[in-house]
């Protein structure tokens, strides 16, 4: 098994990853409390693939856990399932010293995270993340939260867990769909971060798709060691943290424009990824080569590439009413070549346009 540490000072804990590791939890719980009892909180599907072997294994272990069960999908990740949350929280007798495990993908790491941050103001906190985004991105970082009806993680907290275990082998039951979703932010890392990863995802391309596990346990820890150098870096967002979002303004965009059922997050950002590319070589600061590569490795993938036929002046005034733009310019990130990227200010609607005819 790989370990990836988060430095965060006390705060700090470490994300493992390995194949058929589930088995490995027991003994890196350290921290918590046989005597308290614990919740699982899980959605129906995931809790149906891998609930009772999970549950299995902490009860042989000696922990006393029950299982709380989420309908699942993002309609679920809200203040109703919140307090049923806290409900399951109360009558079945957590306390001060309980931990919530979450076994599911963003949307019940993101909901039990919060209802863990905030039940007694703060129990334990164990993330086994089950889809790639989870592993690779919602579960590193300590973001939780849920959506309101006026527009999505409005309410939440930044908690960190107190150990997160990915187990690469958990993806083989995941959705072709969803797996390409995770597959963007993937994309996203190598973009920002880091040229050698990019170039890996291009070479192993076959095997990646193929999800052999050695070579998603190289891809979920490098994901896991970048995020989380930024993180450590900048944990509340207030700079580099926000390299994160390359592609996502766009991205942003075109889900809400189709109402969010056109594009999955991934495809969204994918073709926001794409625009951002290609707006860098409009700008010089990637080579039209580098761009090329960006778009090819995206479409290799089978992400798509192209947005359909929004119109532009749309795209262009949801950008506005993104959080990060003023007095009519937009600020982005853009990437300065393969494996390196700036947040930008003062990017103009007449530049966005341009790349989106
Ligand atoms: N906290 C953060 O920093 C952060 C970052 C990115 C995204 N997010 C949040 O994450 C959420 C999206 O996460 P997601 O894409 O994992 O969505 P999700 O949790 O809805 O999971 C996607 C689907 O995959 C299924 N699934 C998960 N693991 C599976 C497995 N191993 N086998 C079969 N099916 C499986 C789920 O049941 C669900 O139907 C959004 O709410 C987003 O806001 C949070
Ligand atoms: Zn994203």
């Amino acid at each position: 098994m790989k370990a990836v540490h988060v430095d965060l000072g006390e705060k700090s804990y470490n994300i493992y990853i390995g194949e058929k590791c589930l088995a490995d939890l027991p003994r890196l719980l350290t921290g918590v409390s046989p005597d308290s009892v614990s919740l699982l909180v899980s959605d129906e599907l995931v809790f149906s693939l891998y609930g009772e072997e999970v549950l299995e294994i902490l009860h042989s272990a000696g922990f006393k856990v029950e299982a709380a069960v989420i309908k699942g999908g993002e309609g679920c990740k809200n203040l109703t399932t919140l307090d049923w949350l806290y409900e399951q929280m109360i009558t079945r007798g957590l306390d001060r010293s309980s931990t919530v495990f979450t076994l599911g993908g963003g949307v019940v790491g993101d909901l039990a995270g919060f209802a863990a941050a905030s039940f007694m103001r703060g129990i334990g906190f164990i993330q086994i993340p089950t889809s790639l985004l989870a592993q690779v991105d919602s579960s590193v970082g300590g973001k939780t939260g849920v959506n309101l009806p006026l527009g999505k993680n409005l309410v939440g907290a930044f908690y960190q867990p107190g150990l997160v275990l990915a187990d690469v082998s958990l993806l083989n039951t995941l959705a072709e769909k969803e797996y390409k979703t995770g597959l963007a932010e993937v994309i996203k890392y190598g973009v920002i971060w880091d040229g050698t990863f990019f170039d890996f995802l291009e070479t192993n391309r076959e095997r990646i798709k193929a999800r052999d596990p050695k070579y998603l346990i190289h891809m979920v820890q490098r994901c896991c060691e970048i995020k989380a150098e930024i993180v450590s870096q900048d944990e509340k967002e207030s700079g580099l943290r926000a390299l994160l979002n390359l592609g996502h303004t766009f991205g942003h965009a075109f889900e809400a424009l189709t109402g969010y059922k056109q594009f999955t997050h991934g495809e969204a950002v994918a073709i926001g990824m794409v625009c951002v590319a290609r707006l860098a070589e409009k700008l010089g600061t990637m080579t039209a080569a580098e761009a090329g590569r960006v778009v090819d490795l995206i479409q290799n993938y089978g992400l798509p590439v192209h947005y359909g036929n929004l119109p532009a002046d749309d795209i262009v005034v949801r950008m506005r009413m993104d959080k990060k733009s003023t007095a009519g310019k937009i600020k982005m990130v853009l990437p300065t070549g393969i494996g390196s990227s700036e947040v930008t200010a003062g990017i103009t609607e007449e530049q966005i346009k341009s790349v989106l005819s």
